[in-house]
């Protein structure tokens, strides 16, 4: 390439200028107004922690509260409560996993449910190999998943084997392949990490911890709804997420766990609760699962608490996740250019190759704790994660082009 075809470096007055005209051309730019406005929001930047209020879950709720709950009463678990956990999975399974229908349900937080599947494959494995003790995760992998697996270790008397990947990446099946093998019951990764954002390749990944006989747990928090997935196609194991972040179920919300169904058979839910029971009224003796994903549930599913979730994945089901990825790409490619002009001095963290990203950025500077207490009370929303990571969350539906450069040259302004 000659100096002349080289990409001009960007000025601070077009990049800003560039958002309206991102915005215009963006399809799915009219998603923005489906949110409930906030009282005192000027850019928000975290929709990878609590996604916003989809703008129909007010009238959802109000609906659910006098036609199901009032109107229904103690009726409505067999005319429509008891399969929703189920319902609900089979549409998050279908829009955002690439996994068949009866794999997929929502219930409990991420950590019960990351509980539940190593508990779940230490149980599975050791029926047919002993000799297998070791559990794999990333020395930087969130917090829950590390305490969980040091408690199962502990209590099990099973090994723990660190992975130490950089920072600013994950894992990759180079680094998987060096530390499973014939001791592994199962490696628990993310998806997407916490805080860089990397996106695994998730398909090597999975084949390497199985080709040596272990199995893959996928925590894809951050992935669900950001990137596309293909369990079935991947052969994973197991999963599971948040619906908090970018599936907008709300604080609290239940999370979701999927299970393929070559292993429903052996599934051993370390909760066997009555509602997870092959005849959960019959009230009798002795526990039996009931068939398939359902088992995975223990005590009474959190009915109340999925509304808003049914109504992030109806906009998703339109919007589809293939076009969810191309803005997501497109806003972080215009962050990535706004932070590199505004921001010199900062890092950014996370990996500039779109393949290897999920939908957040950190970048690392000295002042970013200080800046983000900063940036909250004038209603710009990014979040710090320690050491000195800014995260800049972008929820394609609700984010415009308009608020990442408002956001950013906040950030720029506070981080100085
Ligand atoms: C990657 C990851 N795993 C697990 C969790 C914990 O989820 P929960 O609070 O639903 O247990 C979170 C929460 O933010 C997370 O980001």
């Amino acid at each position: 390439m000659s100096d002349a075809d080289a990409p001009k470096p960007a000025n601070p007055a077009e990049l800003r200028a560039r958002a309206a005209v991102l915005d215009a051309a963006d399809p799915l730019a009219a998603y923005t107004a489906h949110f409930v406005p906030g009282d005192d929001l000027v850019a928000y930047l975290d929709g990878n922690s609590l996604g916003r209020p989809v703008a129909s879950v007010p009238t959802a709720l109000d609906d659910f509260v006098r036609t199901q709950w009032a109107g229904r009463l103690i009726r409505g678990w067999d005319e429509l409560w008891l399969t929703r956990p189920a319902e609900l999975g089979d549409r998050i399974g279908a829009a955002c996993l690439g996994a068949a229908s009866g794999q997929t349900i929502v219930a409990d937080s991420t950590s019960v449910l990351i509980f539940k599947l190593l508990r779940a494959a230490i149980a599975t494995q050791q029926t047919v190999d002993l000799d297998r003790d070791e559990l794999v995760i990333l020395r930087d992998e969130f917090p829950t998943d590390r305490f969980i697996i040091e408690r199962l270790a502990d209590d099990h008397g099973l090994t723990v084997r660190w992975v130490d990947a950089p920072l600013d990446a994950g894992i990759t099946p180079e680094l998987a392949a060096q530390v499973v093998g014939p001791r592994t019951i199962a490696a628990l990764f993310s998806g997407v990490a916490y805080r860089s954002a990397w996106w695994a390749d998730m398909p090597a990944v999975t084949a390497t911890v199985q080709a040596a006989g272990a199995l893959v747990i996928w925590d894809c928090s951050h992935a669900v709804g950001s990137v596309p997935l293909e369990f079935d196609a991947w052969g994973v194991d197991y999963a599971v997420g948040c619906s908090y972040k970018y599936l907008n179920g709300g604080p609290g919300a239940p999370a979701w766990a999927y299970v393929a169904a070559r292993h429903h058979d052996t599934l051993r839910n370390p909760i066997p609760g009555w509602l997870g029971a092959a005849a959960p009224f019959s009230m009798t003796e002795g526990y039996t699962p009931a068939p398939g994903i359902g088992s995975l549930v223990s005590g009474t599913p959190p009915i109340l608490t999925m509304v808003a979730l049914g109504e992030m994945l109806s906009l998703i089901e339109v919007a589809t996740i293939a076009a969810i990825r191309e803005k997501s790409i497109a806003l972080a490619c215009y962050a990535i250019e706004l932070v590199d002009t505004l921001i010199p001095a900062a890092t950014v963290s996370t990996p500039r190759e779109a393949a290897r990203r999920g939908s957040h950025l950190t970048i690392d500077h000295p002042n970013s704790a200080v800046a983000v207490e900063r940036l909250w009370a004038q209603g710009i929303i990014p979040d710090f994660r320690h050491p000195s990571g800014v995260r800049i969350g972008l929820s394609p539906l609700s984010t415009s082009f308009a608020e990442v450069e408002r956001g950013i040259r906040a950030l720029a302004d506070a981080l100085s």
